[in-house]
């Protein structure tokens, strides 16, 4: 699955679990839902989720998992092109390829993202599936699940240690696998629920739901900027590329930023708490990050009776560098 910073894929099945102990839950919503991982899982247990995403590539991800019950049927594509088979187009997608052109030129020839055989084809399918958007043959989900698949097949031959917000010295070994388009695998089981892109608390205020969750971004990284690339392809419009970037971020800034800042702080939290209408509210989050848990179990605290569990979590890093092993879930029941 695509690297995504803060991705919760490993305790994603541990934490729906406990969240949903003890209460019946018909409907949920992730406010800061990433790629849709928690989800996932709530929606495997029955539950109808609501999701949401300031970004437009996350949102594409949601969208194909939480939103489909079956891969999308792309019915005016395949008749444009006279294929019949979902097989035979994700076909057509690993096949494309271009010489040259703007992808390939600044994240392959300039910026070593992508081998040049693998820029080549990934600008294949890309543009492929721009043209399908801009001829009209695309539903909304077909784009979402179209790109979700694509930057999850891109993502497997990236030649990052992650995230977009630089590239490696040398050739990594899995930038020398040969790109393939794969669509993306579809969760059926479960309602089908939708994904919201924007601000979470435009998107969600005055809504119900049983159980609101909630893992916010919990440090000063930008994820408009760190995903640049992804949440460009996602748009299917070729942007100017600031020159004196050295990750190729587009010239035109994205004004995501100030959103994401004034998520990660307890107010924004707090207001979004207040705002949406819940009976339990499940909060991750880890040690060390940018709310001290001092500040944030008493917050929470105000709004019902607090449980908290501890849950060890790999892989991320504090602002301060060091490495942080626990995770918290808070969970407030009214
Ligand atoms: C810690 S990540 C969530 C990861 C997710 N649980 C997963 O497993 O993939 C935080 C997410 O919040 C999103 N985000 C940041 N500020 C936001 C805002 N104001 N409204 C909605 N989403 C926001 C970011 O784009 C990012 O995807």
């Amino acid at each position: 699955m695509f690297r995504y910073f803060g991705s919760k894929s490993s305790t994603a099945s541990f934490v729906a679990g406990i969240a949903l102990e003890g209460v019946q839950v018909r409907t949920a919503a992730d406010a800061f839902g990433g790629l849709g991982n928690i989800g996932v899982e709530f929606r495997a247990r029955g539950v109808e989720v609501s999701t949401c995403d300031l970004l437009g590539f996350p949102n594409a991800f949601q969208s194909s998992r939480i939103e489909c019950s079956r891969t999308p049927s792309f019915n005016a594509v395949k008749s444009a092109l006279g294929v019949s088979t979902s097989l035979e187009l994700e076909n057509v997608l690993s096949e494309a390829t271009v010489q040259s052109g703007w992808f390939v030129r600044e994240y392959s020839e300039t910026r070593q993202f992508f081998t040049q055989s693998n820029a080549r084809r990934i600008a294949g399918a890309w543009g492929a599936i721009s043209r399908w958007h801009r001829m009209g043959w695309l539903s909304e989900r077909e784009r979402k699940y179209a790109v979700a698949s694509l930057l999850n097949s891109a993502d497997k031959c990236a030649n990052t240690a992650g995230t977009y917000y630089a590239y490696l010295k040398n050739w990594h070994r899995k930038a020398l696998k040969p790109f393939q388009f794969q669509w993306l695998p579809i969760e059926v089981a479960g309602n089908r629920g939708r994904a919201f892109q924007g601000d979470a608390l435009t998107c969600l205020r005055d809504k119900q739901f049983d159980l609101l969750y909630l893992d916010p971004p919990y440090n000063n990284r930008d994820y408009s900027r760190y995903y640049h690339l992804p949440e460009t392809l996602a748009g299917l419009k070729a942007v100017r590329i600031d020159p004196s970037s050295k990750c190729g971020q587009p010239l035109r800034k994205s004004v995501q930023g100030p959103f994401i800042r004034k998520a990660m702080g307890l107010p924004y939290l707090e207001e979004l708490t207040a705002s949406v209408r819940w009976s339990r509210l499940v909060v991750q989050y880890a040690d060390g990050a940018h709310i001290a848990l001092a500040r944030l179990r008493p917050a929470l605290k105000a709004f019902g009776s607090l449980t908290e569990h501890k849950i060890p979590a790999l892989g991320y890093r504090t602002t301060s560098g060091a490495r942080a092993h626990t995770h918290h879930v808070f969970i407030v029941d009214r």
